[in-house]
């Protein structure tokens, strides 16, 4: 089941859960704007080349709509339509005061060249300027997208519409980015992990990790959970995995890899088969890769007590069956990975207020987030008796609900 399919069939479920009322419900799903634009861009060739470009604003009920920018050959209105939602449901779980948007171009962002991808990112911009803004639309980036193509969006953005910091988040430092956001997700992801954790009367000291994933998100959790005492005892990328049991330096690992060090080149550890971490013994996995990673087949081999959900929909609905009857408990990625788009929140109101925090400020507010989603996750949990990942989904898609019926959405 592709992403698209998972997000509509949990909503319809929360949904049902709620008893939302069906006009409401169907409302819910229909996005608010659907954009597509036509490119055209001069390559550095002198020839000329199109491409596609899509932003789905699903929901505005709860604020203006948050979400990210990618650059990928399969861009697909579809799915960026379903990303656009749970970006809906994710903002409201994480209590920040967004709606859901999602966007993108089709392209090949590696076989464009910087001017080129400037020039896309740019006409994209001027396409779309009067629909997005700071208290309409926020992009930010998103696969194939990046901290300086935000700044050209910002740019060309504030062309029109005068300096305009708050149009998008994850920018550079240097032009208002926030300090924190390159780590917000890992951290996130390490706080969720702590709230859980403490729920069965447990801590990162004394629990052992395996971590799949060692870019940004993994990187960053891997480090945080660290330094809080946690034993990451395996971990991998797409290139390899090692393993040992008495626990990975990851400070040395970091500065090896860092380096350009192979996973077999790393002092401390073995090498491993990549195709038997998630099925590793260990009290708590966190995939921070790719989609779809547990499914029918390893899931019965999973050993974890616990799996936190780094990355974006790496359970499959089938393999989430298995763990619910094997008592593996999953901390769903749309509240365990939303350390990204609470910062980015962050980002948005030093923007706004033209007042920057420091690093100490960013890291305890979105610490206070994240507990406090935990808690509300929890408390839906008891009251529709359901798991965290339905918990997730009635609270996010109650509270949007509860927004778009006081604002009166029948007149
Ligand atoms: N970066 C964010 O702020 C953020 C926010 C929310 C969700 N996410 C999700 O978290 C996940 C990771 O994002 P990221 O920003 O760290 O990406 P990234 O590109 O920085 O890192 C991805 C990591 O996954 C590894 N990987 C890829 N294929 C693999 C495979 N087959 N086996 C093992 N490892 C593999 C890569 O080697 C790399 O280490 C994605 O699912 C993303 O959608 C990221």
């Amino acid at each position: 089941m592709n992403a698209l399919a998972a997000t509509s069939r949990n909503f319809r479920q929360a949904a049902r859960l709620l008893g939302l009322d069906s006009k409401l419900e169907k409302s819910l799903l229909i996005p608010f704007r659907e954009i597509k634009v036509e490119c055209t861009i001069p390559k550095d060739d002198g020839t000329l080349a199109s491409f596609i470009g899509f932003r789905v604003q699903h929901d505005n009920a709860r604020g203006p709509m948050k979400g990210g920018i990618r650059y990928h050959p399969e861009v697909d209105p579809d799915e960026v339509n379903a990303l656009a939602q749970l970006m809906t449901w994710k903002t409201a779980v994480a209590a920040v005061p967004y709606g859901g948007a999602k966007g993108g171009i089709g392209c090949s962002p590696g076989e464009l060249s910087r001017s080129e991808l400037e020039r896309l990112t740019r006409v994209f911009t001027q396409k779309i300027h009067d629909l997005i803004g700071t208290h309409t639309d926020v992009p930010a980036p998103d696969m194939g997208t990046n901290a300086q193509t935000m700044a050209w969006i910002l740019d060309e953005y504030s062309k029109f519409h005068g300096h305009s910091p708050a149009v998008v988040t994850g920018k550079p430092i240097d032009l208002g980015g926030s300090l924190g956001r390159d780590a917000a997700t890992g951290r996130g992801v390490m706080y969720a992990t702590e709230a859980l954790l403490a729920e069965y009367g447990k801590s990162i000291v004394g629990s052992t990790f395996v971590i799949q994933g060692f870019g940004n998100v993994g990187s960053w959790a891997a480090q945080l959970i660290h330094e809080k005492g946690g034993k990451i005892i395996a971990i991998g990328d797409v290139t390899g995995s090692i393993r040992n049991k008495a626990g990975i330096d990851i400070p040395a690992l970091m500065k090896h890899r860092t380096e350009g060090g192979a996973w077999k080149d790393f002092h401390g550890a073995e090498v491993m088969d990549s195709s038997e971490l998630l099925v590793h013994e260990c009290d708590v996995l966190i995939p921070c890769a790719l989609g779809g990673v547990l499914n029918r087949d390893n899931a019965p081999h999973v050993k974890a007590k616990f799996v936190v959900e780094a990355a974006n929909h790496p359970t499959d609905p089938e393999a989430d069956e298995i763990f619910a009857k094997n008592g593996v408990t999953v901390l769903p990625d749309i509240y365990a990975n939303s350390g990204g788009v609470i910062v980015s929140y962050f980002e948005w109101v030093q923007n706004i207020q033209g007042f920057m925090w420091d690093e100490e400020k960013v890291n305890m507010e979105l610490h206070k987030y994240m507990n406090s989603a935990f808690h509300h996750i929890k408390a839906m949990c008891k009251s529709q008796d359901c798991n965290l990942r339905m918990g997730a989904f009635t609270l996010g898609v109650n509270r949007v609900a509860r927004a778009t019926l006081l604002r009166g959405w029948e007149a």
